[in-house]
Order: C-alpha cells, then structure tokens, then sequence
C-alpha cells in the first residue's frame, strides 16, 4: 500500500491549513493511499516528534506540504523544519514524489509564488520529484470551518484535491486544471472592500493578542 505524510506548516493546529490537510487525506485514502497528519509546529517544539516525522517521510511515497502565508513567506517553523530536514540528509524511497498547497488571506495567488519556488528547491535538495503546487487565495475567510461545513466552496475545493490525488496516484503531475477549480474569481470591483475587510480583521486579532501599536518597528532601532 503507499503511504502519505501531509505536514500541516500552520501554527494554528487546526485551522485552514489543517482543513485542506483532512480533505485531502479524506481523497488519498478513499483512493487506497495510507495518509497522515503531521504539524510542524509539534517538530518545532520537540525533538522527540521531530525524529517521529523524519521517520515517517522517510517511508512515505508522497509527501505534502500544506502551508499558509505569513507576512509574504513560510512561517518560520516550516523553514526551520526544511532547513533540518535538508542538514540531515534524510533517505527517500525511490520515485517519491513531493507537492505544496499553500493558502493566503487575499485574492491573488499570485502571492504564493515565492512558497512554490522554495517548495521546488526543498524538493530537489530532498531528492524527491517535485509534482507541482496549488495556491488558494482567500484562506481567512474559511477561517479553519471544515469543508463539509462551506457549502459550494467546501465542493470545489473537494473536487479539486480529489483531481489532484488521482494525478498523484497516477504517478502524474498535478495538471493546471487544479489551480483553475481551487482560484476563487472575485470581480475586480470587490477588491478593495475585501482587502479592507480583511485588513480590519486583522487589526482586531492583533488586538485580541496584546499588540497595542500596530505600527512599531521592532526590527529598526
Ligand atoms: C501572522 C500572519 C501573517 C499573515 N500574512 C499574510 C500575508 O502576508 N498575505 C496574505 O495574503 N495573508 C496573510 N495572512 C493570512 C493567512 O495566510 C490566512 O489567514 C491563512 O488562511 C491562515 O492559515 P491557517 O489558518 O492555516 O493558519 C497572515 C496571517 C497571519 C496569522
């Protein structure tokens, strides 16, 4: 039987990122591929699990990363998780196969293209074939709801990580047609009211976490 390592690269345990995960392993195993669910936060924070997930990619036929994007990039502890995977020189099967799905906040996938290039390096450092990434633009609305739970959306995403197993399965490439069945087309009209929707919102969750100035530079001096 093959098998499948998803990594869940949020934070947030069991928010967007952790949905995508579930329904796509919902698809592999209804396709007869063995999946689970690993976050790479629980890597990044003990030695133990991280040694437990190196184990596990090892035997895996496919691995996922399934990613959101913070602040224009990988979250820190997915590129501390690539950064050891890649020092420890980590054995892979023969004709492993790796894949990306990253999700943003805004719109435009467009954003996710500096992921998806460096999910193709980590693939060729690792040794294993990179078969391609999808981009989800519009990933704060779904806000970790189950797919089952988002109606239409829910469907569509559905449909397409079920495309994109059966390409997997079928030793494929994931095809465009994928991309083009997750782009959520919003009119053009609607941008700038989602993008201070979205702004506005996360002001407030700042907020809710203690930031008093959202304008601070802690970075300058
Ligand atoms: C700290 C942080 C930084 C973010 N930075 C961006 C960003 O630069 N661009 C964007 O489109 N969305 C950004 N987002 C929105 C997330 O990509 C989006 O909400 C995603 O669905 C979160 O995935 P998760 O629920 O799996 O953590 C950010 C969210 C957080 C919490």
């Amino acid at each position: 039987m093959r098998s499948m390592i998803l990594l869940n690269g949020s934070p947030r345990r069991e928010k967007t990122s952790f949905r995508f995960s579930q329904a796509i392993q919902k698809q592999a195993e209804a396709c007869g591929v063995e999946t689970e669910i690993y976050h790479i936060i629980d890597a990044f924070e003990s030695s133990l699990r991280m040694d437990e997930v190196i184990g596990k990619i090892e035997e895996a036929d496919y691995l996922g990363l399934v990613t959101p994007l913070y602040v224009d990039y990988l979250p820190y502890p997915v590129l501390w998780f690539m950064e050891e995977c890649i020092k420890r020189e980590i054995r892979v099967k023969s004709g492993a196969k790796f894949f990306a799905i990253a999700q943003c906040g805004f719109p435009d996938v467009r954003l996710l293209d500096p992921i998806m290039g460096a999910c193709e390096i980590f693939a060729k450092k690792m040794k294993r074939e990179w078969v391609g990434g999808i981009g989800y633009g519009g990933g704060a609305i779904l806000d970790g709801i189950p797919m089952e739970e988002l109606g239409k959306r829910g469907e569509l995403i559905t449909h397409a990580f079920s495309m994109m197993v059966e390409d997997l399965v079928n030793d494929q490439k994931i095809r465009e047609d994928v991309q083009v069945e997750m782009t959520v087309r919003i009119p053009r009209i609607l941008y700038r009211p989602l993008a201070f929707y979205l702004n506005h919102r996360s002001k407030q969750i700042a907020r809710k976490n203690g930031v008093h100035d959202l304008w601070t530079q802690p970075y300058i001096d």
